[in-house]
């Protein structure tokens, strides 16, 4: 099918989801956002598309630093309720009982349970559409060790991660889905 009704384009789902944390004062708050992406390692970015109407978008251009957690499956009810209510109208560290770890080098703290956690310091930020996408500049990087490959890349065996399906719906990887490919690969002779 092809159509120009573009109401529907969620393919580009699964999307791993980030909780982004922000702090003004002694108010601090969290939302949810499957629109986030590792930007640049040198320096380290990373970007989250964030639309103004969310709570969190203010507080963000206020305090100009954020964090990014990532927390696994068995955080569900954290990860959802985070996008599906305000800060404006609750306090949601205390509805979701969120632990929360102070950072090491900004004011908004990380949460505790994360798997990973990043300090981000504001570099820029842009129109993108309805949205404003923020880019900040990784400053502290939290995580656990014990859920890590030897090559420190996530092991599916230890982590149930939260990718957003859309439409309140989430997965997890299998394990026994990871294929290792080779990093040169050869290539085919032309016939
Ligand atoms: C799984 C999930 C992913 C979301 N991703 C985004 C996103 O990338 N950007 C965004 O602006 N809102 C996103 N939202 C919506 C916000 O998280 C939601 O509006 C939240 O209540 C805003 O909280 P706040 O008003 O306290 O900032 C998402 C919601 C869910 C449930």
């Amino acid at each position: 099918m092809i159509t120009k009704d573009i109401s529907g384009y969620y393919q580009f789902y699964p999307c791993i989801v980030t909780l982004v944390g922000a702090r003004r004062k002694d108010k601090v708050n969290f939302m949810a956002a499957a629109w986030n992406a590792g930007l640049s390692f040198r320096p380290p970015l990373f970007g989250v598309s964030i639309h103004p109407k969310r709570f969190t978008h203010d507080m963000i251009v206020d305090s100009e630093e954020f964090t990014c957690n990532f927390l696994s499956m068995e955080h569900i009810d954290i990860i959802h309720g985070t996008g599906r209510v305000s800060g404006r109208d609750y306090d949601k560290v205390k509805l979701f009982s969120i632990p929360l770890e102070k950072s090491k080098v900004i004011n908004c703290p990380t949460i505790e349970s994360a798997y990973a956690a990043y300090e981000c310091k504001l570099v820029h930020r842009y129109p993108v559409g309805d949205h404003n996408f923020f880019v900040g500049k990784v400053v502290a990087v939290h995580y656990n060790k014990n859920v890590l490959t030897g090559k420190n890349l996530l092991n599916p065996e230890k982590i149930n991660f939260s990718l957003y399906l859309g439409s309140n719906s989430y997965i997890s990887a299998d394990p026994d889905s990871v294929q290792i490919m080779p990093s040169e690969i050869e290539i085919p002779m032309p016939q």
